[in-house]
């Protein structure tokens, strides 16, 4: 779970990075994807590394889920008689959405590609001009994809919050001073995704990026 959790957050950086790129103008965040598509040339085809990162991050996905549920399952083999009586609180909030936090997830990443990988569900859905279409996404009129959008980003937050710190103790993080410290990472860490990701939806709908 830590292993391909922290890959996972290593890909987010890179697209969060690559996101603030529309701060700069359409035509660098346009140069950015195109040059995405060219990336490792000529050794590999037009579009190659976007193909292998995808073949990465479902492989990577696909075990962080694996994992999970064996995971699950050896939890729940070690206390095979169940709690008659269950304590409502039992842990933080991120720490018990971790499931629901996952499908979510998962479901807004099929809405994502859909809508600006594809461009099925967008409305410019131009493959060449993702400025385009991340400024017709996000329009003033189309407030409820920003609020879908903020949802999703915020229960990406909870996950990570949580998700880092577990990774960062069972990567060998184990004294009490040392929990502080991890939480105030895991926390710090999710906060600037959350803010990252959150400032380009709204620097549309506020017109601030157009
Ligand atoms: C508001 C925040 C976000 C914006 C503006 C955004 C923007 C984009 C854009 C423009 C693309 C298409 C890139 C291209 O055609 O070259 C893309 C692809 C993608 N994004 Fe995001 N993204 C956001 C949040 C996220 C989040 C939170 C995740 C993961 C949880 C994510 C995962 C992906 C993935 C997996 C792809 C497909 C990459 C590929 O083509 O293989 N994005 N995003």
């Amino acid at each position: 779970m830590a292993g391909t959790g922290l890959l996972l957050v290593l890909f987010l950086f890179a697209h969060m990075a690559g996101n603030l790129k529309i701060f700069v103008g359409a035509e660098a965040f346009d140069h950015y994807a195109h040059w995405l598509r060219d990336l490792g040339a000529p050794l590999l085809p037009h579009t190659g590394f976007l193909w292998l990162q995808r073949a990465g991050l479902t492989v990577a996905v696909l075990a962080h889920i694996a994992a999970a549920v064996v995971l699950a399952r050896r939890a729940r083999a070690a206390r095979p008689v169940r709690y008659a009586h269950r304590p409502k609180v039992q842990g933080s909030y991120a720490a018990r959405t971790m499931r629901w936090g996952g499908v979510i997830i998962l479901l807004f990443v099929v809405f994502h590609i859909l809508d600006l990988t594809t461009g099925t569900v967008n409305p410019v859905g131009d493959h060449d001009h993702p400025h385009a279409n991340v400024v017709a996404d996000f329009a003033p009129g189309r407030w409820y994809v920003t609020l879908f959008y903020t949802l999703a980003i915020v229960a990406v937050g909870f996950h990570l919050r949580h998700g880092i710190f577990s990774a960062l103790r069972t990567l060998g993080q184990r004294s009490a001073r040392g929990e502080r410290i991890t939480r105030a990472i895991a926390l710090v860490v999710s906060l600037v995704l959350v803010v990252g990701y959150l400032c380009v939806p709204f620097a549309v709908l506020t017109g601030l990026v157009k």
